[in-house]
């Protein structure tokens, strides 16, 4: 096998994780307006936001209205977090393509996160999988705190696996595995996915990591280097989960575009459309995004 994938495709999720922990609102108009941007940069799925309970995450509050009103792109997946049968009811409405529901390995993240133990989310999420397949949509199941939870300490594979298991088995198209609080290092990256790529094929898995201690790059390089093709990033490094304390952003979308453009990897997507949409979010959050590829070219331009 060659050592880097001919092609990565990257899921968009700055206007869900991303924005999700700002304290800073962007009106709804700017949120259509930004999503409409990124439809363009080439990227094939876009997380466009949660149908959560509007009062856990006031941040996405607009979600049915964001789903209503974006230009939908034919080559780009819009998708969106739904925890459960009402979160799935708006979010069919709204119209999405694809539907992501989320857990956690961790038995006290997955109670602060969602209110409940981890049994006690099975059969909520079987519930919604069949749902959402049965109306023809694509099912992700993102599973977090795979490394470690700022609650419980470290987490083994074998909880990963366990919990991958029951959402393979209800019916997910494919796992999306989250550093939810960015702690991996690429030797736990080997022993996750040793274990993880032994029940799954590698196509079904995503990887999701924070940069919260700058390692998210080189956990990437180490998930490609098991077959990994799919990963999930936040435009400039936006994000962070607000049940999980010391969630710093997603790895940036522009620093994965650098990285893979410089390899000779594939992504289909345009630097110039991604820096445009980044730009525009800054500046409407009045703040300076982590991503270092953006200011790079920010002070270029
Ligand atoms: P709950 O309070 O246990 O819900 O919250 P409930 O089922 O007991 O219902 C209570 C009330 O909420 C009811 O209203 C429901 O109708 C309403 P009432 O009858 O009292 O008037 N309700 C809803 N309203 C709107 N939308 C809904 C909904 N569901 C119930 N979907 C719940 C349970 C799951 C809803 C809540 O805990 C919640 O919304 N949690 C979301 C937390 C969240 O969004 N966290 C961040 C995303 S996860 C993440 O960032 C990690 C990830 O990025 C991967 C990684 O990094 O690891 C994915
Ligand atoms: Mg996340």
């Amino acid at each position: 096998m060659e050592r880097w994938p001919e092609f990565v495709q990257i899921k968009e999720v700055g206007p869900r994780d991303g924005l999700q922990n700002e304290k800073q609102r962007i009106s709804t108009a700017d949120k259509i307006h930004w999503i409409n941007t990124l439809s363009e940069s080439g990227v094939k799925e876009v997380e466009y936001s949660s149908f959560v309970h509007p009062k856990w995450v006031p941040a996405l509050s607009d979600a049915h209205e964001v789903g209503r009103r974006i230009k939908r792109n034919p080559d780009v997946r819009y998708s969106a977090l739904v925890p459960n049968m009402k979160g799935l009811d708006l979010a069919l409405e709204a119209g999405i393509d694809g539907a992501s529901v989320f857990m956690s390995a961790s038995e006290t993240h997955n109670r602060k996160n969602i209110n409940k133990s981890i049994d006690e989310t099975y059969p909520v999420l079987q519930e919604v999988i069949q749902e959402a397949k049965d109306a023809g949509k694509h099912v992700t199941g993102y599973v977090s705190t795979v490394f470690d939870c700022p609650y419980e300490g470290i987490i083994t594979p074998e909880q990963v696996v366990h919990v991958c298991e029951q959402l393979i088995e209800f019916g997910v198209d494919d796992i999306s595995l989250g550093d939810t609080i960015g702690t991996a290092v690429p030797a736990q990256v080997d022993q996750l996915l040793d274990e993880v790529l032994n029940r799954f094929p590698s196509e079904k898995v995503i990887m999701h990591f924070h940069d919260t201690r700058g390692m998210a790059i080189a956990n990437i390089m180490r998930s490609m280097e098991h077959g990994i093709t799919r990963f999930d990033s936040a435009i400039g490094g936006l994000g962070g989960c607000p049940y999980a304390p010391g969630a710093a952003g997603n790895v940036a979308t522009n620093d994965v575009l650098y990285l893979l453009n410089g390899l000779g990897v594939k992504t289909g997507m345009d630097e110039t459309k991604l820096q445009e949409a980044a730009l525009f979010i800054q500046n409407k959050l009045g703040k300076v995004l982590p991503s270092k590829s953006l200011a790079y070219a920010a002070s270029q331009s």
